[in-house]
């Protein structure tokens, strides 16, 4: 779970550094003490150098994507290849295709290519800890990349989406596209969760029953199979066919004489699975949540086939990443931030962005500025 800290230790220790250094007497006419100050400066400056050493421009930076299975890995790979070329580094972008072996194998190899950086979207958040402990030991900086890397000393920031925060946002939208498709309840839905092994699903779940379970209490919601822990509403790997075969069970086992108004989903795939599954067994179709804004599912909002998708851009989280590349080079070390995730074994800094909801009725303004999206929207 995150809890905020004031800053990390490194910023704490530099911050404390600079103040004692600024704190001395000034060079000019000080005599003594101006040396003393002096010294403390460049004292400072080692401590700095040798805690964040920086790398040459031109450096080989890695990325390591869990898989290209849906929208936002496909665009990661391409800014990934793009901007790091156009920034002077020398990228090196692969997708382990959700084998857990194939990431480590990759990782391992961009250590002895000789990366400077490795940027990690883990296919399973705990399986990492041994090779990214070899990349702690190689000196090599390890920024966990959409998804939190677990048990393990060797990372020094994530860069993510608010995870709680995204199943937050899916679960509102699901009510009040309830009350806007649907009138006044109760109502009658199911719930889906993403891939087990992926940190992020298990945390869009509970943001989303944080907002649910009060509804479901009081009988404004019913999720008729009574399926309502995560492990029996994840999707393995994340497959859409797997949420469609277990939307199929659910619609023959416990909707032949019912209707079903909702379906939590965690992202679009799995979102345009539901909708599929009830079209074909002659329901209406009901209120589906998603996420990523892939670009058949903002067709479908704008259509008002799917309720809501929440937006996580890509190029925000990819520039936010680059951005910690940059201050790696030039020795200043990892930004500072004000938010940190206990990991199993240590407080990771977590640089996090704010996803948004995107219905029919905000999309042209979420998109103003996302001209590929915004031409989907006619
Ligand atoms: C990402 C989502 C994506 C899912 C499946 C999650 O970790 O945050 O954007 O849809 O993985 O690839």
């Amino acid at each position: 779970m995150k809890k905020r800290t004031l800053l990390s230790m490194a910023m704490v220790a530099t911050m404390m550094a600079t103040t004692f250094a600024g704190c001395g007497e000034s060079r000019e006419g000080a005599g003594d003490a101006a040396s003393d100050t002096t010294t403390a400066t460049s004292e400072t400056t080692e401590a700095t150098t040798s805690e964040f050493p920086g790398f040459e421009e031109g450096a080989t930076i890695g990325v390591s994507l869990p898989w290209l299975g849906t929208q936002n890995w496909k665009e990661a790979e391409e800014m990934f290849t793009e901007q790091l070329t156009a920034a002077g580094y020398n990228p090196i972008v692969q997708a382990a295709d959700q084998k857990v072996t194939q990431q480590q194998q990759q990782i391992e190899s961009m250590i002895e290519n000789g990366a400077k950086v490795i940027v990690v979207g883990p296919v399973d958040g705990s399986q990492l800890g041994s090779v990214l402990e070899q990349a702690k030991e190689a000196g090599v900086y390890v920024i966990g990349y959409d998804r939190l890397l677990e048990n393990t000393s060797g990372v020094d920031g994530v860069v993510q989406f608010g995870s709680v925060k995204t199943g937050e946002l899916q679960a509102q939208a699901l009510l009040d596209g309830l009350q806007e498709w649907k009138g006044d309840g109760p109502y009658n839905i199911e719930l889906f969760g993403g891939g087990p092994a992926d940190p992020n699903a298990p945390n869009f779940f509970t943001g989303a029953m944080s907002v649910l379970q009060p509804y479901i209490d009081d009988g404004t919601l019913t999720v008729v199979s009574g399926q309502t822990d995560f492990t029996e509403c994840a999707t393995v790997d994340w497959d859409n066919s797997k949420a469609q075969s277990r939307m199929d069970t659910l619609l023959s086992g416990f909707y032949s004489d019912k209707e079903i108004d909702g379906v939590l989903c965690p992202n679009d795939g799995i979102a345009r699975a539901c909708i599929t599954a009830c079209e074909n067994a002659g329901q209406e179709i009901p209120v589906v949540s998603g996420l990523d804004a892939e670009n058949e599912s903002v067709e479908w909002v704008w259509a008002g086939k799917q309720y809501s998708t929440v937006a996580k851009p890509t190029e925000d989280l990819v520039a936010q990443t680059i951005e910690i590349i940059d201050s790696l080079q030039a020795g200043n070390g990892m930004p500072a931030t004000d938010v940190t995730a206990d990991n199993g074994v240590i407080d990771v800094p977590i640089y996090e962005l704010p996803p948004v909801v995107v219905t029919k009725d905000n999309a042209k303004e979420v998109f103003a500025n996302d001209p590929s999206r915004l031409e989907l929207l006619n």
